[in-house]
């Protein structure tokens, strides 16, 4: 048997802008990770800012999160997305192969105009959602027909059931398009100079801006990648989902409390202390469902767990999983006010963010990656498994560094903060806590520079991949994507 490439009536899976998006993920990457590396650097060694306006840390560093989260994870999410939906439904693309391209080049066009903003400090000046208006409103046609496509071909579906992946990646679309124009209500007040103000004012705008930037978390970086989750590592370990029951407990109890759990971002400031400890109640709420569906992922592959050993595409997938339950459990700590006076403001937070980007965020896209490019391009398989391995290994090496480093400048930060000595005055002048950094920023920047090598192996091994040659090595075993698909 051969793999499915067309619809159950016959017409094909619109399959070349997956292929399209799989490129554009794997360029995002490199570009977000060398700037992050870039970021780390100027942190330890402020000259690498160069003396120019363009280069500065300021502006440099939205350029770093949006290339991570909206270029590299949102390129990777809405290519597999189109791949999932057409699979599971049966169904070739809503629209065809117009309104794919549509939104790849939509997509691309609205990456690249945001970018250029931050670089000429064209800001909003509200974090995850600095373009300002002339992008957000591109931004919102091209999701509107995202949206449009997914749900015109969930709907012409030619199996009964709609498979838990979509159920996910719906949440993701729809909920991001809320809180995109909820959170970008802004008056343009010049046209030329691209300047608006937002219509919130003061603490609302403020409780809006978390409200956003929270449920981007858990609706961008969370919800979108659990779909993957549960469409890849099945098809991977050739196992079904752990428990179908789970998945939709999971599903349900992870939208309804991650909507409510924004203010932990906010806690001591002028927010009412209510909806603070509303917000760091619901945050260790969501310990639950996000631990159900960990559990649920790697449960998933029992009776399969050798397979860790002989397919190291799927080590990516499984690792991530793991990093997804690590973040999962120290957001919730972090959320209780107690423990949010040390780590607020400190690179714990940093720490914990890149737990969640590298372990989980690219890791499972990582592990999307390397099925997806056998698979798109007809291959037997990767190029190199071999160097899977060793991508693997790199990456994860970079990773300990990085958030290990956080971890201890994070908590030192925080208490010379709060140390006084025994006059009642600070301990440290700020400053002083600024040098202590010194060490562990290098350390992060070292991290940085190994995640970038691993990155750069797999984009050569991909590369390879995609011109059909097969690297001659003593063959890891039994895993082929090409063979194991058929079955
Ligand atoms: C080579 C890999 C990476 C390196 C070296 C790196 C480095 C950095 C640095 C130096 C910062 C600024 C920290 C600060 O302001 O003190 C930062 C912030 C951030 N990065 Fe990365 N990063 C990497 C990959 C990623 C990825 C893959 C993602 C997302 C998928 C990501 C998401 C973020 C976010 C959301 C922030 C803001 C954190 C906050 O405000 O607390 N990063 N990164
Ligand atoms: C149960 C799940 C989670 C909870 C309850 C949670 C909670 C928290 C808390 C309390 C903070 C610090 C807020 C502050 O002091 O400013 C934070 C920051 C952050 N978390 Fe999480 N977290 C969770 C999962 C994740 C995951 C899986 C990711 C990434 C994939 C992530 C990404 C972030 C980012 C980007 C920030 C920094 C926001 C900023 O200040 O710019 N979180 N989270």
């Amino acid at each position: 048997m051969t793999l499915a490439t067309a619809s159950r009536d016959g017409s094909p899976y619109i399959d070349d802008v997956v292929r399209a998006f799989v490129i554009a993920t794997i360029f995002w990457g490199v570009v977000a990770f060398l700037a992050g590396t870039f970021i780390a650097l100027q942190l330890a060694f402020p000259v690498l800012n160069l003396g120019l306006e363009w280069t500065t840390f300021g502006r440099l560093r939205p350029l770093h999160t949006s290339a991570a989260i909206f270029a590299f994870g949102g390129s990777g999410l809405i290519g597999s997305s189109l791949f999932i939906v057409q699979r599971t439904c049966r169904a070739s693309l809503f629209g065809g192969r117009p309104v794919g391209w549509f939104i790849f080049w939509g997509y691309q066009f609205f990456i690249v105009i945001a970018a250029l903003g931050y670089v000429l400090g064209i800001t909003q000046s509200k974090e995850y959602a600095e373009p300002e208006w002339y992008a957000d409103l591109w931004l919102t046609v091209v999701w509107v027909v995202y949206l449009v496509a997914f749900l015109g071909t969930l709907i012409k579906r030619e199996e009964p059931h709609i498979y838990v992946a979509n159920w996910f990646l719906l949440a993701f679309i729809v909920t991001v398009a809320m809180l995109h124009l909820v959170n970008n209500a802004f008056v343009p007040v010049s046209f030329f100079g691209a300047k608006s103000y937002v219509v919130w004012s003061g603490v609302r705008d403020a409780m809006i801006q978390w409200w956003y930037a929270h449920n981007a978390v858990g609706f961008f970086l969370t919800a979108g990648f659990l779909g993957m989750m549960y469409y890849f590592i099945p098809k991977r370990a050739q196992r079904p989902v752990y428990s179908y029951r789970l998945s939709i407990v999971h599903f349900w109890s992870l939208i309804f409390l991650y909507i409510w759990a924004g203010p932990h971002h906010l806690h001591y400031t002028a927010l009412p202390d209510w909806a603070q400890t509303l917000g760091m109640t619901f945050s260790v709420m969501l310990w639950m469902p996000s631990w159900g569906g960990m559990i649920n992922g790697l449960m998933t592959l029992s009776g399969a767990w050798d397979r860790l050993r002989t397919d190291p595409g799927l080590r990516f997938s499984v690792t991530a999983v793991g990093f997804y339950g690590m973040s999962t459990f120290e957001g919730p700590v972090m959320s209780i006010k107690a423990v949010n006076a040390l780590s607020h403001y400190t690179d714990w937070t940093v720490g914990h963010v890149h737990s969640g980007a590298l372990g989980w965020v690219a890791f499972i896209i990582f592990g999307t990656l390397y099925y997806l490019v056998p698979v798109l391009w007809k291959r037997e398989r990767v190029y190199s498994e071999r160097l899977i391995g060793w991508h693997y290994w790199i990456a994860t090496a970079g990773i300990v560094l990085y958030i290990t480093a956080m971890w201890v400048s994070g908590i030192m930060q925080g208490l010379m903060w709060r140390a006084y000595d025994e006059l009642g005055f600070l301990q440290y002048a700020f400053v002083e806590t600024v040098a202590a950094m010194f060490p562990y920023y290098v350390i992060r920047a070292m991290g940085g520079v190994l995640f970038v090598i691993g990155a750069l192996i797999m984009t050569y091994n991909l590369w390879k991949t995609m011109r059909g040659e097969l690297r001659r090595e003593a063959a890891i075993p039994d895993y082929r994507p090409g063979a194991a698909l058929a079955r």
